[in-house]
Protein backbone atom coordinates (compact mmCIF):
# COMPACT_ATOMS: atom_id res chain seq x y z
CA UNK A 1 0.00 0.00 0.00
CA UNK A 2 1.08 3.79 -0.87
CA UNK A 3 1.74 5.44 1.82
CA UNK A 4 0.59 9.10 2.66
CA UNK A 5 4.48 10.40 2.70
CA UNK A 6 4.60 9.18 -0.72
CA UNK A 7 1.45 10.14 -1.62
CA UNK A 8 2.12 13.68 -0.39
CA UNK A 9 6.27 14.33 -1.27
CA UNK A 10 6.72 16.05 -4.38
CA UNK A 11 7.85 14.82 -7.61
CA UNK A 12 11.33 16.79 -7.08
CA UNK A 13 12.43 14.96 -3.79
CA UNK A 14 10.67 11.70 -4.87
CA UNK A 15 13.37 11.61 -7.50
CA UNK A 16 16.25 13.66 -5.30
CA UNK A 17 19.54 11.40 -5.27
CA UNK A 18 21.05 12.69 -1.73
CA UNK A 19 24.41 13.87 -1.59
CA UNK A 20 27.05 11.37 -2.00
CA UNK A 21 29.24 12.67 0.19
CA UNK A 22 32.70 11.12 0.86
CA UNK A 23 31.67 9.75 4.05
CA UNK A 24 28.52 8.13 2.77
CA UNK A 25 30.29 6.26 -0.37
CA UNK A 26 33.17 4.63 1.91
CA UNK A 27 35.60 2.52 1.10
CA UNK A 28 38.25 0.27 2.55
CA UNK A 29 42.06 1.79 2.55
CA UNK A 30 44.60 3.01 5.17
CA UNK A 31 45.58 6.20 3.30
CA UNK A 32 42.28 8.26 2.80
CA UNK A 33 42.84 10.87 0.49
CA UNK A 34 38.78 10.99 -1.00
CA UNK A 35 37.35 14.24 0.76
CA UNK A 36 40.03 16.95 0.72
CA UNK A 37 40.52 16.92 4.00
CA UNK A 38 44.02 18.32 5.98
CA UNK A 39 45.70 14.53 6.41
CA UNK A 40 47.35 16.29 9.83
CA UNK A 41 46.53 19.43 11.04
CA UNK A 42 47.24 21.77 13.81
CA UNK A 43 44.97 20.95 17.31
CA UNK A 44 44.42 24.61 17.93
CA UNK A 45 44.88 23.38 21.72
CA UNK A 46 42.26 20.74 21.60
CA UNK A 47 43.52 17.41 22.85
CA UNK A 48 40.78 16.03 19.81
CA UNK A 49 41.68 16.55 16.34
CA UNK A 50 38.92 17.43 13.85
CA UNK A 51 40.36 17.70 10.50
CA UNK A 52 38.14 14.83 9.41
CA UNK A 53 34.63 15.05 8.56
CA UNK A 54 32.25 13.51 10.40
CA UNK A 55 30.12 10.49 10.05
CA UNK A 56 27.60 11.30 7.39
CA UNK A 57 24.54 10.33 9.63
CA UNK A 58 25.24 9.81 13.38
CA UNK A 59 23.50 6.52 14.39
CA UNK A 60 25.22 6.22 17.11
CA UNK A 61 23.59 8.76 18.81
CA UNK A 62 20.21 7.80 16.42
CA UNK A 63 20.23 4.64 18.15
CA UNK A 64 20.42 5.84 21.44
CA UNK A 65 18.33 8.59 21.49
CA UNK A 66 15.37 6.18 20.24
CA UNK A 67 16.36 3.83 23.64
CA UNK A 68 15.68 6.59 25.75
CA UNK A 69 12.48 7.95 23.92
CA UNK A 70 10.82 4.31 24.72
CA UNK A 71 11.25 4.64 28.54
CA UNK A 72 8.35 7.07 28.96
CA UNK A 73 5.94 5.48 27.11
CA UNK A 74 6.34 2.14 28.72
CA UNK A 75 9.63 1.00 28.08
CA UNK A 76 8.78 -1.69 24.73
CA UNK A 77 11.02 -1.14 21.57
CA UNK A 78 9.51 1.65 19.31
CA UNK A 79 8.22 1.50 15.62
CA UNK A 80 9.98 4.04 13.93
CA UNK A 81 13.28 5.40 12.88
CA UNK A 82 15.42 8.58 14.75
CA UNK A 83 17.04 11.26 12.69
CA UNK A 84 19.57 13.39 14.11
CA UNK A 85 18.88 17.65 13.04
CA UNK A 86 21.30 20.50 13.91
CA UNK A 87 18.40 21.34 16.41
CA UNK A 88 14.55 20.89 16.70
CA UNK A 89 14.47 24.09 14.28
CA UNK A 90 16.31 22.29 11.39
CA UNK A 91 14.13 19.28 11.78
CA UNK A 92 10.89 21.37 11.08
CA UNK A 93 12.63 23.27 8.04
CA UNK A 94 13.19 20.16 6.93
CA UNK A 95 10.13 18.62 7.45
CA UNK A 96 8.39 21.28 5.21
CA UNK A 97 10.92 21.65 2.76
CA UNK A 98 11.03 17.68 2.01
CA UNK A 99 6.55 17.92 1.68
CA UNK A 100 5.83 20.98 0.71
CA UNK A 101 6.01 22.76 -2.90
CA UNK A 102 6.75 26.35 -2.73
CA UNK A 103 3.77 29.01 -4.04
CA UNK A 104 1.48 25.28 -3.95
CA UNK A 105 0.88 24.19 -0.35
CA UNK A 106 0.30 24.94 2.91
CA UNK A 107 0.41 24.11 6.24
CA UNK A 108 -1.90 24.63 9.48
CA UNK A 109 -0.81 25.85 13.01
CA UNK A 110 -2.61 26.23 16.04
CA UNK A 111 -1.31 30.13 17.85
CA UNK A 112 -0.35 30.88 20.20
CA UNK A 113 2.26 28.71 19.28
CA UNK A 114 6.19 28.57 18.48
CA UNK A 115 6.92 31.17 15.69
CA UNK A 116 9.51 29.09 13.78
CA UNK A 117 6.76 26.77 12.02
CA UNK A 118 5.10 29.81 10.49
CA UNK A 119 8.25 30.94 9.44
CA UNK A 120 9.69 28.30 7.68
CA UNK A 121 6.57 28.04 6.04
CA UNK A 122 6.92 31.90 4.93
CA UNK A 123 10.53 31.20 3.85
CA UNK A 124 9.61 29.47 1.24
CA UNK A 125 6.39 30.79 0.56
CA UNK A 126 3.81 27.66 1.42
CA UNK A 127 1.02 29.43 3.00
CA UNK A 128 0.30 28.57 6.57
CA UNK A 129 -3.32 28.43 8.07
CA UNK A 130 -3.72 29.55 11.29
CA UNK A 131 -6.61 27.51 13.64
CA UNK A 132 -6.59 29.74 16.83
CA UNK A 133 -6.27 28.12 20.23
CA UNK A 134 -9.56 28.75 22.53
CA UNK A 135 -9.96 30.82 25.01
CA UNK A 136 -8.18 28.22 27.49
CA UNK A 137 -5.24 27.60 24.97
CA UNK A 138 -6.94 24.25 23.97
CA UNK A 139 -6.83 23.19 20.77
CA UNK A 140 -9.54 23.93 18.86
CA UNK A 141 -10.62 20.39 17.03
CA UNK A 142 -13.41 21.03 15.15
CA UNK A 143 -12.18 24.20 13.47
CA UNK A 144 -9.07 22.14 12.39
CA UNK A 145 -10.33 19.54 11.02
CA UNK A 146 -12.35 21.20 7.85
CA UNK A 147 -8.60 22.52 6.39
CA UNK A 148 -7.03 19.06 6.89
CA UNK A 149 -8.05 18.16 3.38
CA UNK A 150 -5.50 20.99 1.69
CA UNK A 151 -2.98 21.19 3.99
CA UNK A 152 0.45 18.63 3.34
CA UNK A 153 1.51 19.10 7.32
CA UNK A 154 -0.69 20.00 10.45
CA UNK A 155 1.90 21.30 13.23
CA UNK A 156 0.88 20.62 16.88
CA UNK A 157 3.07 21.76 19.77
CA UNK A 158 2.79 19.62 23.82
CA UNK A 159 3.91 20.78 25.99
CA UNK A 160 3.14 24.45 23.51
CA UNK A 161 4.99 27.14 24.04
CA UNK A 162 4.24 29.50 25.05
CA UNK A 163 1.32 28.68 26.67
CA UNK A 164 2.68 25.73 28.79
CA UNK A 165 -0.17 23.42 28.57
CA UNK A 166 -0.32 20.04 27.01
CA UNK A 167 -2.47 18.91 24.09
CA UNK A 168 -4.60 15.75 25.65
CA UNK A 169 -3.70 12.64 23.93
CA UNK A 170 -7.72 11.91 22.60
CA UNK A 171 -7.57 15.20 21.23
CA UNK A 172 -4.13 14.07 19.17
CA UNK A 173 -5.54 10.23 18.79
CA UNK A 174 -8.75 12.53 16.80
CA UNK A 175 -6.82 14.07 14.76
CA UNK A 176 -4.65 11.46 13.61
CA UNK A 177 -7.46 10.06 12.84
CA UNK A 178 -8.90 12.62 10.82
CA UNK A 179 -6.10 13.23 8.60
CA UNK A 180 -5.15 9.82 7.85
CA UNK A 181 -5.27 9.82 4.47
CA UNK A 182 -4.58 13.61 3.50
CA UNK A 183 -2.01 15.36 5.90
CA UNK A 184 1.57 14.51 7.65
CA UNK A 185 0.87 15.46 11.64
CA UNK A 186 3.67 16.89 13.38
CA UNK A 187 3.99 16.92 17.50
CA UNK A 188 6.58 19.39 18.56
CA UNK A 189 7.89 17.57 21.97
CA UNK A 190 10.77 19.89 23.03
CA UNK A 191 9.28 20.28 26.33
CA UNK A 192 8.37 16.58 26.77
CA UNK A 193 10.72 15.92 29.73
CA UNK A 194 8.66 18.05 31.84
CA UNK A 195 5.90 15.88 30.75
CA UNK A 196 7.20 13.19 29.99
CA UNK A 197 4.43 10.08 29.86
CA UNK A 198 2.05 12.58 27.65
CA UNK A 199 3.99 11.72 24.75
CA UNK A 200 3.16 10.36 21.77
CA UNK A 201 5.71 8.60 20.24
CA UNK A 202 4.30 5.32 20.26
CA UNK A 203 1.49 5.90 18.26
CA UNK A 204 3.64 6.14 15.39
CA UNK A 205 3.45 2.47 15.14
CA UNK A 206 -0.54 2.82 14.84
CA UNK A 207 -0.23 6.13 13.04
CA UNK A 208 2.74 6.23 10.67
CA UNK A 209 1.74 9.73 9.31
CA UNK A 210 2.79 10.84 12.71
CA UNK A 211 6.10 12.41 13.20
CA UNK A 212 7.60 13.63 16.21
CA UNK A 213 10.26 16.47 17.23
CA UNK A 214 12.52 16.98 19.85
CA UNK A 215 15.77 18.17 20.75
CA UNK A 216 18.52 18.40 23.68
CA UNK A 217 18.04 21.81 24.05
CA UNK A 218 15.68 21.95 27.07
CA UNK A 219 15.99 19.30 29.76
CA UNK A 220 19.05 18.14 28.42
CA UNK A 221 20.66 21.82 28.55
CA UNK A 222 22.45 21.12 25.76
CA UNK A 223 21.34 24.60 23.69
CA UNK A 224 24.45 25.20 22.29
CA UNK A 225 25.44 21.69 20.80
CA UNK A 226 22.21 21.96 18.44
CA UNK A 227 21.27 18.41 18.26
CA UNK A 228 17.80 17.46 17.67
CA UNK A 229 15.83 14.59 16.39
CA UNK A 230 13.04 13.73 14.30
CA UNK A 231 10.99 10.67 15.31
CA UNK A 232 9.11 8.91 12.04
CA UNK A 233 7.86 5.65 10.18
CA UNK A 234 10.62 4.57 7.95
CA UNK A 235 8.01 6.02 4.83
CA UNK A 236 8.41 9.98 6.07
CA UNK A 237 12.11 9.20 6.74
CA UNK A 238 12.71 7.78 3.57
CA UNK A 239 12.19 11.21 2.17
CA UNK A 240 13.54 13.83 4.99
CA UNK A 241 16.64 11.91 4.89
CA UNK A 242 17.16 12.75 0.82
CA UNK A 243 17.58 16.60 2.09
CA UNK A 244 19.43 16.06 4.89
CA UNK A 245 23.08 17.50 3.95
CA UNK A 246 25.89 16.15 4.34
CA UNK A 247 27.97 15.90 7.72
CA UNK A 248 24.54 17.31 9.94
CA UNK A 249 26.05 16.63 13.17
CA UNK A 250 29.65 18.36 14.33
CA UNK A 251 31.85 15.88 15.94
CA UNK A 252 32.10 17.51 19.37
CA UNK A 253 28.28 17.66 19.20
CA UNK A 254 28.03 13.97 18.56
CA UNK A 255 30.42 14.17 21.59
CA UNK A 256 28.66 15.85 24.04
CA UNK A 257 25.08 14.11 22.88
CA UNK A 258 26.46 10.41 22.82
CA UNK A 259 27.59 10.93 26.78
CA UNK A 260 24.69 13.15 27.41
CA UNK A 261 22.34 9.90 26.17
CA UNK A 262 24.21 7.35 28.24
CA UNK A 263 23.16 5.86 31.94
CA UNK A 264 24.65 8.40 34.02
CA UNK A 265 23.50 11.33 31.53
CA UNK A 266 20.45 10.64 31.45
CA UNK A 267 20.06 9.93 35.08
CA UNK A 268 21.67 13.79 35.64
CA UNK A 269 18.68 15.18 33.07
CA UNK A 270 16.18 13.55 34.92
CA UNK A 271 17.79 14.75 38.55
CA UNK A 272 18.05 18.87 36.99
CA UNK A 273 14.45 18.10 35.37
CA UNK A 274 13.03 17.61 39.38
CA UNK A 275 14.82 20.54 40.85
CA UNK A 276 13.16 22.12 38.23
CA UNK A 277 9.92 21.73 38.33
CA UNK A 278 10.18 22.19 42.47
CA UNK A 279 11.66 25.52 41.61
CA UNK A 280 8.93 26.24 38.81
CA UNK A 281 5.81 25.24 41.11
CA UNK A 282 7.38 27.37 43.72
CA UNK A 283 7.98 30.64 41.81
CA UNK A 284 4.44 29.85 40.05
CA UNK A 285 3.16 30.01 43.34
CA UNK A 286 4.88 32.82 44.57
CA UNK A 287 4.19 35.00 41.43
CA UNK A 288 0.32 33.72 41.32
CA UNK A 289 -0.31 35.62 45.20
CA UNK A 290 1.23 39.18 43.90
CA UNK A 291 -1.64 41.84 43.95
CA UNK A 292 -0.88 42.66 40.26
CA UNK A 293 -0.63 39.20 38.92
CA UNK A 294 -3.94 38.51 36.68
CA UNK A 295 -2.77 34.87 35.96
CA UNK A 296 0.17 32.48 36.27
CA UNK A 297 -0.74 29.77 33.60
CA UNK A 298 -0.53 26.00 34.59
CA UNK A 299 3.24 24.80 32.96
CA UNK A 300 4.27 21.37 31.89
CA UNK A 301 7.65 23.49 30.99
CA UNK A 302 11.04 24.82 32.09
CA UNK A 303 8.49 28.20 31.84
CA UNK A 304 6.02 29.90 33.30
CA UNK A 305 3.86 32.57 31.35
CA UNK A 306 2.59 35.41 33.46
CA UNK A 307 -0.68 37.77 33.06
CA UNK A 308 0.16 40.68 34.33
CA UNK A 309 -3.33 43.15 36.23
CA UNK A 310 -1.19 46.68 34.95
CA UNK A 311 -1.22 48.36 32.04
CA UNK A 312 2.42 48.32 32.36
CA UNK A 313 4.23 45.72 30.91
CA UNK A 314 6.24 44.41 33.56
CA UNK A 315 8.92 43.06 31.23
CA UNK A 316 10.42 46.65 30.95
CA UNK A 317 9.80 47.03 34.45
CA UNK A 318 11.93 43.41 34.63
CA UNK A 319 14.54 44.70 32.28
CA UNK A 320 15.52 47.68 34.07
CA UNK A 321 16.82 45.50 36.89
CA UNK A 322 18.70 43.50 34.47
CA UNK A 323 16.56 40.13 34.38
CA UNK A 324 15.71 39.64 30.61
CA UNK A 325 12.39 37.74 29.64
CA UNK A 326 10.35 37.23 27.07
CA UNK A 327 7.53 39.97 25.76
CA UNK A 328 4.13 38.35 24.94
CA UNK A 329 2.32 41.84 24.15
CA UNK A 330 3.15 41.14 20.04
CA UNK A 331 0.28 38.80 20.39
CA UNK A 332 -3.11 40.23 21.40
CA UNK A 333 -4.18 37.07 22.16
CA UNK A 334 -1.13 37.33 25.02
CA UNK A 335 -1.41 40.99 25.81
CA UNK A 336 0.01 41.80 29.36
CA UNK A 337 1.70 38.32 29.19
CA UNK A 338 5.39 37.37 30.00
CA UNK A 339 6.99 34.38 29.20
CA UNK A 340 9.44 33.65 32.44
CA UNK A 341 12.49 30.60 31.74
CA UNK A 342 12.76 28.83 34.79
CA UNK A 343 16.48 29.26 36.22
CA UNK A 344 18.65 28.51 39.35
CA UNK A 345 16.71 29.07 42.57
CA UNK A 346 18.85 32.07 43.31
CA UNK A 347 17.82 33.44 39.66
CA UNK A 348 14.20 33.16 40.58
CA UNK A 349 14.67 34.50 43.93
CA UNK A 350 15.94 37.67 42.40
CA UNK A 351 13.09 37.74 40.02
CA UNK A 352 10.85 37.46 42.39
CA UNK A 353 12.13 39.58 45.10
CA UNK A 354 12.35 42.40 42.01
CA UNK A 355 8.41 41.69 41.21
CA UNK A 356 7.72 41.78 44.96
CA UNK A 357 9.43 45.49 45.02
CA UNK A 358 7.27 46.48 42.18
CA UNK A 359 5.36 49.82 42.75
CA UNK A 360 1.92 48.75 42.23
CA UNK A 361 -1.18 50.76 44.07
C1 LIG B 1 8.42 24.30 20.82
C2 LIG B 1 9.83 24.46 20.38
N1 LIG B 1 10.28 23.72 19.36
C3 LIG B 1 11.54 23.81 18.94
C4 LIG B 1 12.43 24.69 19.52
C5 LIG B 1 13.81 24.79 18.97
O1 LIG B 1 14.67 23.91 19.60
P1 LIG B 1 16.18 23.70 19.15
O2 LIG B 1 17.04 24.47 20.07
O3 LIG B 1 16.40 22.23 19.27
O4 LIG B 1 16.31 24.16 17.74
C6 LIG B 1 12.01 25.50 20.58
C7 LIG B 1 12.92 26.46 21.22
O5 LIG B 1 12.58 27.32 21.95
C8 LIG B 1 10.67 25.37 21.02
O6 LIG B 1 10.18 26.12 22.02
Amino acid sequence: MTSLATKLVPEVVKNLIPYQSARRIGGKGHIWLNANELEQSERYGESESYNRYPDFLPHVIEKAYLEYSKDAVGGEALQCESLAVRGADEGIDLLIRTFCQPGHDQIIVCPPTYAMYEFCADSIAVNTVKVPLAEDFSLNVAAITPHLKDSKVLFLCSPNNPTGNVIPHEQIVALLEASKDSTLVVVDEAYIEFAPHTSVVNLIAEYPHLIVIRTLSKAFGLASIRVGFLLADKSVMDYVARLIPPYPIADPSALVAKKALQQEGLAAMRRQTDELVSIRNWFAEEVAGLAFVEKVYPSSTNFVLVKFGTDDCLYQYLLQKGIVTRNQAHDPRLARCVRISIGTRASMQETLDALKAYPFN
